[in-house]
């Protein structure tokens, strides 16, 4: 008879394979659509740097407390540090500030039998998680900024359940984005975490939009199972009630309507409506079109310049969590400077921010992080970034503020790359038919011109550059622009200059020299037709380890405000200056 080895596990290096398999991605997501949802706030979190938990199987022990123990263990629920999700352990501990690796987080929740189905929704896990319920491996996440969903209906057990989930956030050069980033790298359940429960044949997804004729409202539904029905469409403020014939759990139909249109001026949201059999799902939505004509960009038929600011998810106390009133914050500075329009770099943020934006009338730039450098001739990598980019797509589709998708941001022109951001061009597309699609492009330096090959796949080109900052004086950029002949929309993506606050002087760093680049920028921009928008780069400064000197002390300083999300730089009054002459009214 052998005796189990307890010492196998420390010799087994090929412990984390047996977890690379289920993946869990956009084909599982179920949107909440105004479902009540259980929120699990209260984990416990324990470090694992050598991944100790998947070689010793952490996740299979039982819960006992140790005086019942019958041999030693590493791990015990009673050991984890408590800490209310959503959270970045990042920011949880200094001694776990720069912890880039695995750590465990362990919930318990209640269950009793019924008809009902479980769904488990994570908002985001930066980068990797893997699930387990009740000892028992459910399936594992890539993606730091989406939102995913795994069923445990099979799993669960009549009262406790212990739910744990390893999420790591190694920078990898197979990830998407690889390891070389300027912002900071956060780890865990930045996101909230909640249950749906549901009827046994739910609605997994429904869609509202204008037909792109805008004469009409395509409804589409689809079901958790490939059954046939009915179901009911309403949209009260418009008299609609209609039925839409489902087959083999999908259906689509198309209503005569006149909605009122959605606007950063008159952002008018109706409130709709899908029920199938016990399900209603419901969401508030804004009607408006967008297209592209010539060098234009097209709301609800009509040109419109893009008065924009860059922002990251980043707070210098909670990380990359991010709460409601730091995004109506956010909005609100947006506001002062006069902004109908964000980008947000460089992964999908919060699904809140769409959502206030819809309240609020701006709109968004969201993209995904394929940023810089990235393993293009990687088919994973490919995958990663193609399933982040349908989970985004799925989550904000109903969003009228969310303008364009953005594939990618400064990524260097070689064929790998072009195949593979043709692709996520292609697929965004196919995904989502509405919105325009973008990508923050680099300046072709031989042809010393907007001109990228992958331009052709764009509706709208993003140009992502920083004459007077990075690259002293203007010339550059009036030759530049002088040189070019983009053919379609461009819009500046990034733009800036770093401000230290309170630095005085007209040196470079100083508050002067950084609001003197936002005058002489506009100005430059605005002369040339094809440029249809800018988006600042950006809105607060925030934590970075690439710099580090003294006025930057880890931080990047290119905010027009401070890292205290309070202090005005002078850049942010003569942004809110330039952009009040563009809309041609006075600056508050
Ligand atoms: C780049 C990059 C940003 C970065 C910025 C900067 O354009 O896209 O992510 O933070 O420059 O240098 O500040």
């Amino acid at each position: 008879m052998t005796v189990e080895d307890p010492f196998a596990h420390l010799h087994e290096e090929g412990y984390a394979s047996a977890y690379d398999r289920p993946l869990i991605g956009a084909d599982s997501l179920v949107d909440p659509g105004g479902r009540p949802m259980d929120a699990l706030t209260d984990w416990g979190l324990t470090l694992d740097p050598f991944e100790e938990g998947l070689r010793q199987r952490w996740f299979a022990l039982d819960d006992r407390p140790m005086a019942e123990w019958t041999t030693p263990r590493d791990f015990d629920d009673a050991g984890a540090t408590p800490a209310r999700a959503p959270c970045c352990w990042t920011m949880l501990d200094p001694e776990w500030r720069r912890h880039e690796g695995a750590v465990w987080h362990v919930t318990h929740f209640d269950h009793a039998r019924g008809p009902h189905r479980t769904v488990l929704r994570f908002g985001a896990a930066n980068y990797a998680a893997l699930v387990f319920l009740n000892g028992r491996f459910l399936g594992r996440h890539l993606g730091g900024s989406t939102p995913f969903c795994v069923e445990l209906t099979e799993a669960l057990h009549e009262g406790r359940n212990r739910l744990m989930v390893m999420v790591e956030n190694h920078r990898r050069s197979d990830r998407v984005p690889m390891g070389h980033i300027d912002w900071f790298n956060h780890g865990g359940l930045h996101r909230e975490v909640a249950l749906l429960r549901l009827p046994p044949v739910f609605i997994r997804a429904a869609g509202f939009a204008l037909t792109a004729d805008g004469v009409g409202i395509a409804v589409d539904v689809t079901l958790s199972d490939p059954v046939d029905g009915v179901a009911r469409v309403a949209i009260p403020a418009l008299g609609i009630h209609a039925d839409l014939s489902v087959a083999a759990g999908a259906g689509r139909v198309e209503i005569a309507a006149a909605p009122d249109r959605w606007s950063p001026e008159t952002p008018r949201l109706h409130d709709v409506a899908v029920s199938f059999g016990d399900d209603v799902f419901r969401e508030r939505v804004g009607f408006r079109t967008l297209a592209v004509e010539g060098e234009r960009i097209l709301l609800n038929g009509r040109p419109i310049w893009l008065r924009g600011v860059c922002v990251h998810e980043d707070d210098r106390d909670v990380g990359r969590v991010s709460t409601e009133a730091d995004v109506r914050r956010r909005f609100g500075h947006a506001r002062a400077l006069g902004c109908n329009f964000l980008r947000l770099a460089h992964y999908p943020h919060h699904e809140h921010v769409a959502r206030i934006a819809d309240e609020e009338g701006f709109l968004l730039w969201s993209e995904i992080p394929v940023y810089w450098a990235i393993d293009f001739a990687n088919p994973a990598t490919f995958a990663d970034a193609e399933n982040q980019l349908r989970e985004l797509i799925a989550r904000d589709r109903n969003r009228a503020s969310v303008a364009l998708w953005g594939v990618g941001n400064e990524n260097a022109d070689t064929d790998a790359r072009l195949s593979f951001m043709s692709r996520l061009a292609a697929a965004a597309r196919a995904a989502d038919p509405t919105r325009l699609i973008a990508a923050a492009c680099l300046i072709d330096r031989v042809r010393f011109a907007i001109a990228d090959r992958l331009a052709e796949t764009l509706d709208v080109i993003g140009l992502n550059e920083y004459f007077g900052w990075y690259e002293p004086g203007f010339e550059g950029l009036e030759r530049l622009l002088a040189n070019s002949e983009p053919g379609k929309p461009v819009i500046v993506s990034e733009t800036g200059a770093d401000g230290a606050p309170g630095l005085r002087g007209t040196g470079l760093f100083t508050e002067h020299r950084q609001a003197e680049i936002v005058r002489r920028q506009i100005e430059t921009l605005r002369r040339f037709d094809y440029v249809q928008g800018v988006a600042w780069w950006l809105l607060y400064d925030f934590r970075s380890d690439r710099r580090q000197t003294g006025v930057q002390r880890g931080f990047n300083r290119k905010g027009l405000v401070a890292d205290d999300k309070a202090t005005l730089k002078a850049g942010f009054h003569a942004l809110a200056e330039a952009y009040a002459a563009i809309a041609g009214r006075k600056a508050d």
